[in-house]
């Protein structure tokens, strides 16, 4: 059985603050964990009308291991590749911060403004346990930096918690709204 949108957990889930494990190895368990990954995030998408499925961290599926799948092509969604990034690290951030609308499969409903670094390094495997290099700018340097944050149990929520403004939702017609900061708190979606 494939894996579906079903497979993926949601805050307050707990498991979401735990840190993943490093992979040792590509092993046929890790590949399918990849594929579960991708099939996941394919599954939320087509239940979704407005959204693209842009990315997912493992740990999102409850498999708390240090891999993460990006779209390759984030305005086409007849485009289902994905990268693969296995171990990923970033081993440089480069200003200025910029604010700009993130959401996450893992957090129902809520979206949020959230500060990131315009531009990043990092480095990883690829699905064949390759070493790679990877410099990244703009969206996709913040989706980077949002799933790398996954692996270490951080939610994109967690950076704006304190900020009541920085909170939205997204309307029938698919337009982002702000959202009222007790609102969120009631979601459970902040650490304790
Ligand atoms: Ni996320």
């Amino acid at each position: 059985m494939p894996a579906t949108k079903d497979n993926i957990i949601t805050l307050p889930d707990k498991q979401l603050r735990q840190r993943s494990q490093k992979v040792n190895v590509v092993t046929d368990e890790v590949r399918q964990v990849i594929a579960d990954m991708k099939a996941a995030t394919l599954d939320w998408e087509a239940h979704r009308p407005h959204e693209l499925g842009v990315a997912l961290a493992a740990v999102q599926i409850n498999k708390p291991l240090k891999i993460i799948v990006v779209r390759n092509d984030f305005e086409d969604k007849n485009d289902k590749s994905f990268h693969v990034f296995i171990n990923p690290n970033i081993t440089k951030f480069e200003g200025p911060m910029e604010d700009d609308y993130e959401g996450c499969l893992s957090v129902t409903d809520v979206y949020g403004k959230v500060p990131r670094y315009s531009k990043i390094r990092m480095r990883a495997l690829n699905e064949n346990g390759e070493p790679i290099r990877v410099r990244a700018e703009g969206f996709l340097a913040r989706i980077i930096q949002h799933e790398v944050d996954h692996t270490a149990g951080v939610m994109f929520v967690d950076h704006i918690e304190n900020n009541p403004e920085a909170f939205y939702k997204l309307t029938d017609e698919g337009k982002l709204e702000k959202l009222d900061y007790e609102q969120v708190r009631s979601t459970g979606v902040f650490r304790d």
